[in-house]
């Protein structure tokens, strides 16, 4: 069997799904159920059907699009991303694995192949945590890691619910009901930009990921005392921002002092209220990230955090809480599918590297319920998460070739 991908096809769609955007080209907001996502859901939904994919959609979102195997009882090779997208971000990250993914399922139509397990592409909700705090909503909650009744709890800066939200945007029905029965997939393989510098600095066209970091994220809030910027004498104050600009910098040597390349935190919100020059920070909220390979390494770095947070509340008489919001396991990728993989490389005489994803996919997620791989492709200067963010359509082309190759071999 000879595969073909289109690939100049394939980058007119990566092009005309960024052009669904909340921010203008080249810059990608797409937040979830905002209406940019819900148009770019519709605009993939139908490239799906015009692909003769039948279509379902879960109560949290997450879209199905199956092609059907000659033994619709067998369990479904699985694959897929997201599309939605941070603020200010690229066109890459996520969309490589979803229109790969499809660009992958017609290259196999077009070759003739008949699966005997169906080959489902799979559109997650809500892998960035813009939204509502924290990633991977949906393959939280179809792989049961997050019950329906924490994932209700869930509000966005507005306050408004997972629950009013989705239903708003037309995912009605009972929240549980996402998750999926045991064994639904054999495999899952997901397709994603390398969001790091290491395939284009070894020149390496290709990467298999063996291991996905595990991510953590709290919410800290710091409660000063505000005031006059002019009236209020240093040694009466309890600046917040003080506080906070303390405690970044214990994280940022916390996660330095572990003396490993794995271990990485980062400070993303920080928000001052009120937010006037000619006023004491009262009150501030910071995001915090931490994620590292090694499980127990991670958690000493929360647990530095824990006792700065303690200290500075002695030292400074300031109020700082703390809310984690989510601290998974890192996965392991199964050898089955990674041996799929290296063999679809082999076939076609690409190198590839083994490799660490410290970046979070919903493949984290899939991990739990399924055996998982995943394929990465280079990306300038190892940019992701801004507008810059380039993956050539030479490299696009190339893992999804492997993809399609690798989801023919596990559903035959
Ligand atoms: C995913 O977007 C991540 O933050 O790793
Ligand atoms: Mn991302
Ligand atoms: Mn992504």
């Amino acid at each position: 069997m000879k595969i073909e991908v289109d690939g100049d096809r394939l980058s007119r769609e990566i092009e005309d799904l960024a052009k669904i955007s909340e921010a203008e080209p080249p810059v990608v907001t797409r937040i979830v159920f905002t209406p940019a996502d819900l148009k770019a859901r519709a605009w993939m939904k139908a490239r799906c059907e015009t692909a003769g994919l039948v279509i379902r959609e879960d109560t949290i979102g997450n879209t199905f699009a199956r092609w059907l195997g000659s033994d619709t009882s067998a369990p479904i090779v699985g694959t897929g991303s997201h599309i939605d997208a941070i603020p200010n971000a690229g066109r890459f990250d996520g969309v490589v694995g979803v229109l790969g993914g499809l660009e992958a399922i017609r290259a196999l139509q077009r070759a003739g192949f008949h699966p005997k397990h169906s080959i489902e592409l799979l559109i997650f909700t809500s892998e960035e945590p813009t939204r509502f705090g924290i990633g991977c909503l949906g393959s939280r909650l179809l792989s049961g890691t997050l019950s329906a009744d924490d994932a209700t709890k869930l509000t966005d800066k507005n306050g408004a619910s997972v629950d009013e939200v989705r239903k708003q945007a037309g995912f009605t029905g009972e929240l549980r009901d996402a998750k999926l029965p045991p064994n639904y997939y054999k495999a899952f393989v997901e397709l994603h930009i390398e969001q790091g510098p290491i395939l284009e600095r070894e020149r390496v066209p290709l990467g298999i990921v063996e291991r996905i970091a595990a991510p953590a994220s709290l919410m800290i809030t710091i409660e000063g005392s505000g005031g006059h910027a002019g009236g209020v004498l240093m040694p009466d104050r309890k600046d917040a921002l003080c506080a906070a600009a303390e405690l970044i910098l214990a994280l940022e040597q916390a996660a330095r002092r572990r003396g490993a390349v794995d271990t990485v935190a980062t400070v993303g919100i920080c928000d001052v209220f009120p937010g006037a020059i000619n006023s004491i920070p009262a009150r501030v909220r910071l995001g915090v990230d931490v994620r590292d390979t090694n499980l127990s390494r991670r958690d000493e770095v929360l647990r530095a955090l824990e006792q700065a947070c303690r200290a500075t509340s002695n030292k400074r008489q300031i109020v700082v809480h703390s809310e984690l919001l989510n601290a998974d396991a890192p996965a392991e990728s199964s050898p089955e599918v990674v041996a799929a993989l290296r063999q679809a490389c082999e076939k076609h005489t690409y190198n590839f590297l083994p490799m660490t994803s410290r970046a979070y996919h919903d493949s984290l997620f899939m991990s739990r319920i399924a055996p998982i791989a995943m394929l990465f492709i280079p990306c300038l200067n190892g940019y992701s998460h801004r507008p810059d963010e380039y993956a050539s359509p030479e490299d696009i082309a190339r893992g999804t070739v492997v993809l399609a190759e690798t989801l023919a071999s596990l559903a035959e």
